[in-house]
């Protein structure tokens, strides 16, 4: 989405990730799970801002993101919603907070929205999530659907495996129609084969954002982490744009020389009696 001739932020909203597909401009979305982050990617001009469950591989140390609670996204939610000035902000509900169904849904959406700020929800699943979406959709609060590997369910699925393959093509493209007509705003598909990603963006009205699923997504997405060359992988998927973790390590280990070397602080640094 161009924000060449917009000086002033205007706030991403739900309409305009509609209108930037009927536009062909294609949408930028990055994860985001604290205030000083969530500031910088909204600075650069990302659209949509995700307070992702991979906070919970990517921050907290653990496997999957299977762990990750309500309460942990709703702090970094609010980190980042209260940051942003224009991104379109979307937080997950984790495992564990909308598979039985749409009451229960319905009750961690609305804490979502209300004690955080964001604009939308983001759920997994395709068909058996769509008694959920509608129910999110009818009381206000726009989803974002997650379809083709849905981390999530890893354990069901052997793990980050491409999904649509073959004769699956036609399950996920199912699925994407599914979680339209129910009302979803957008959908995410990671790694789907980038042919049956293509198929899918021309099927369905709403926009679809990408990750590891080709170029012709209506938009793409990454967990800043990977974007940004924080960790010493990235997966195949994600190209470094930088390399955040080579950097952060420099300067660590020149604060850490000074400090020993007794040059730093210097007088400048410290305060007079
Ligand atoms: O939690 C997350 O970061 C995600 C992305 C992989 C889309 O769901």
């Amino acid at each position: 989405m161009s924000t060449s001739d917009a000086p002033t932020p205007r706030r991403v909203r739900v309409h305009h990730l509609q209108a930037a597909k009927d536009r062909g401009e294609r949408l930028t979305m990055l994860t985001a799970y604290d205030a000083p982050t969530a500031r910088i990617f909204d600075e650069a001009g990302i659209d949509m801002l995700l307070v992702g469950d991979s906070i919970g591989n990517t921050m907290h140390g653990h496997a999957t993101t299977l762990p990750v609670t309500l309460d942990e996204i709703v702090v970094a939610a609010r980190a980042v919603a209260g940051a942003v000035r224009r991104a379109f902000v979307v937080a997950d509900l984790p495992f564990g907070t909308y598979e039985a169904g749409p009451e229960q849904a319905l009750a961690s959406a609305v804490r979502l929205m209300k004690e955080t700020g964001v604009a939308a929800v983001k759920l997994e699943g395709g068909r058996r999530s769509v008694p959920q979406i509608r129910a999110l959709t009818q009381a206000g609060i726009p989803v974002v659907a997650h379809l083709g590997y849905t981390p999530q369910s890893e354990n069901a699925l052997g793990g980050p495996r491409v999904q649509g393959r073959g004769a699956a093509a036609e399950e996920v493209s199912e699925d994407a129609v599914a979680v339209t007509d129910a009302g979803a705003v957008a959908i995410v598909l990671e790694m789907v084969p980038a042919p049956v990603a293509a198929r899918i963006t021309e099927v369905v009205r709403v926009p679809t954002i990408g990750i590891g699923a080709g170029p012709q997504c209506d938009g793409q997405v990454l967990v800043w982490v990977d974007m940004a060359g924080m960790g010493e992988w990235s997966p195949r998927f994600a190209k470094r744009f930088g390399e955040i973790g080579a950097a952060l390590t420099s300067a660590a280990r020149d604060y850490a020389d000074e400090v020993r070397a007794g040059t730093f602080p210097a007088a400048s640094h410290a305060f007079d009696a």
